[in-house]
């Protein structure tokens, strides 16, 4: 018999002791860790108790900071911080966190709309607040070093390289060449045939027209070659679309932190799969586009930075040429044509304001053009004609004062600084100065704030008696208008842009009356440009100019009596 099994009960008892000393321990170490938890949690817990008490925003959470009420408000995200805003009173600025962590700075959010608050930024402390390593790492891949993303030297050489060229009158002839052919090849055709559509219910996406319109003149302004996305058909352009999904993509990359597209990016998944080949389909074309230029210069920007020098005194390189070439690109292509979007959807609904810049154009036209109107729609208006058309600005600007382009805008904090206000900004966070938010203050503009109101823009020169004549006159606080941003890094191509909304605005009113399709609900993009999320369709008509301009008021002087001393203005429809 084999008693090996049978233990010894010395042997029994040490076992016994020995399974009861490991769960012992086993059970210390489970109080100690969740002991340790606890403190964790608890010093947590203070530290978020701290930190919260200093924000003056929205509702915090641990962890998740105010990123619920940020997903609560997804479809109002810019009248969300409107809201915040407003709620702080004269302040117009508060703290708030995305991430609360210790040591993570980068989840801390200053956001303003006080105009003093965006003049230090933009301004006084310029260098204090770049766009730095979070935005320029994101955008790297599609605009490597330039302009839109550079700061330091490397933007202050290719500032002052530009700003040289932004102000040359040929830029400026070159910007009106490029809208009014693709206006009078193109645009007139879709929208005639639109309008003279047997069955008179046809409908255009007028946003869709309008960003290919702009697509193909700053291409036209940038390289010299028009892609004609515009065209009756509406083509699909290979460039075209590798550009916007590229875009897109690197977007993405601005909504998490940058931890998530980098491993995306080194698996080549989703998102940066489809930038990388779309920056493919770029970059071939762009070589191209070049190489053509190199051999064949004419008078684009690409052209012009081709003859300048760098720093060191050497020719710019193809691919820095590139670099430029798709910053200006990225600059000048959405912006106008979501302005115009916004602009057009509010003359449909203040027809009183439409015929005020129909009379101002016709007036302009009838000295120029005679009073034949029939020979005001031959040509879009020539440079001279555009800038006297002060109300059209006012119009324009007033749009940009409730729809700004780009909404919000953002800047990292170098070193720890206090803000004029007093609200103190901490190394490494974010200040984001809600553009949106500051033409809706009324604080800054006004009980009447949130009516559409061109006159706030106007003066009369002179006496004001008759005769004066009517000025666009910028407010004088540039800090509290900041649509086409402000400080050294002020937008190179505002006059550009109001040329070419001028331009595309007078050329669509003069021939056609807009209506609203009937049920199309116009609503915000959230997005870093201001679109419309699905579009703006719109019936087509063609447009009676006796009728319409007789219906309005044809006496310049005249009407800017009538509206500087009477506040007729009514509060437009907010967009759903
Ligand atoms: C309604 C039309 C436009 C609006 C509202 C607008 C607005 C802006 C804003 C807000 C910025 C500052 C962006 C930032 O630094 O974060 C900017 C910069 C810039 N814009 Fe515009 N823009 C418009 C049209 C254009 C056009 C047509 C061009 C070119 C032809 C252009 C060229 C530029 C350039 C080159 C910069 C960079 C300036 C710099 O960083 O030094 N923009 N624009």
């Amino acid at each position: 018999m084999d008693y090996k099994w049978i233990l010894h009960p010395c042997t029994l008892l040490q076992n016994l002791a020995c399974r009861f000393l490991k769960e012992i321990e086993m059970e210390i170490a489970g109080l100690f860790a969740a002991a340790f938890i606890l403190v964790v949690a608890f010093a947590y817990l203070v530290w978020f108790w701290l930190l919260s008490r200093r924000l003056t925003g929205p509702n915090v959470w641990p962890l998740v900071g105010s990123l619920p009420g940020l997903i609560a408000n997804r479809n109002r995200i810019h009248d969300w911080i409107a809201d915040n805003l407003k709620s702080t009173g004269p302040a117009t600025t508060y703290q708030t966190s995305v991430l609360p962590l210790p040591f993570v700075r980068q989840g801390l959010v200053t956001v303003t709309a006080n105009p003093r608050n965006m003049e230090h930024v933009l301004r006084a402390r310029f260098e204090n607040y770049p766009k730095g390593p979070i935005w320029q790492s994101a955008f790297h891949d599609l605009l490597g070093l330039g302009i839109f993303n550079s700061d330091g030297d490397t933007w202050l050489l290719q500032r002052k390289t530009a700003a040289l060229e932004f102000t040359t009158r040929t830029l400026r002839l070159a910007m009106a060449r490029w809208a009014n052919r693709s206006i009078k090849t193109r645009l007139w055709r879709i929208l005639a045939d639109t309008s003279n559509a047997a069955s008179m219910c046809s409908v255009v996406d007028l946003q869709d027209l309008l960003l290919r319109l702009t697509f193909d003149n700053i291409c036209g302004l940038t390289f010299g070659k028009d892609p004609e996305t515009l065209s009756p058909d509406l083509p699909d352009n290979p460039f075209a679309r590798a550009f916007d999904t590229a875009t897109e993509a690197t977007l993405q990359r601005l909504l998490f932190p940058g931890v998530f597209w980098r491993i995306k990016k080194a698996l080549n998944l989703g998102s940066e799969r489809n930038l990388r080949l779309s920056l493919k389909v770029v970059d071939r074309y762009m070589t191209e586009t070049i190489s053509v230029r190199t051999n064949n210069p004419s008078d684009d920007l690409l052209s012009r930075f081709m003859k300048k020098r760098d720093g060191n005194g050497n020719v710019f390189s193809a691919s820095v040429l590139q670099w430029i070439a798709l910053n200006f690109l990225l600059a000048g292509r959405d912006t106008s044509s979501v302005a115009l979007s916004w602009f057009f959807w509010t003359l449909m609904q203040r027809r009183d304001i439409e015929r005020k810049v129909l009379a101002e154009i016709a007036s302009v036209l009838r000295e120029t053009r005679g009073p034949d109107a029939s020979r005001w729609v031959e040509d879009p208006l020539e440079f001279d004609e555009l800038e006297r058309l002060v109300y059209l600005k006012a119009a324009l600007a007033e749009t940009l004062r409730l729809y700004p382009s780009v909404p919000e805008d953002s800047k990292y904090v170098v070193a720890d600084d206090v803000l004029p206000d007093g609200t103190v900004v901490r190394a490494g966070s974010t200040i984001t100065y809600s553009i949106y938010s500051a033409g809706r203050m009324e604080s800054i503009w006004g009980d009447d704030c949130l009516n559409f109101k061109p006159e706030r823009w106007l003066k009369l020169a002179g006496d004001g008696k008759k005769g004066a004549r009517l000025c666009f006159e910028p407010n004088m606080d540039k800090y509290r208008f900041v649509a086409f941003n402000a400080g050294p890094r002020t937008c190179l191509g505002k006059d550009l842009a109001y040329l070419q909304m001028k331009t595309i605005a007078s050329a669509v009113l003069l021939r056609h009356r807009l209506e609203l399709v009937p049920g199309h609900r116009v609503q915000q993009k959230m997005s870093l440009t201001l679109f419309m999320k699905n579009g703006l369709h719109v019936h087509v008509r063609p447009r009676n100019l006796n009728f319409d301009i007789d219906g309005g008021v044809g006496n310049l002087t005249e009407f800017c009596h009538v509206t500087t001393n009477a506040d007729s203005t009514v509060p437009i429809a907010a967009a759903a």
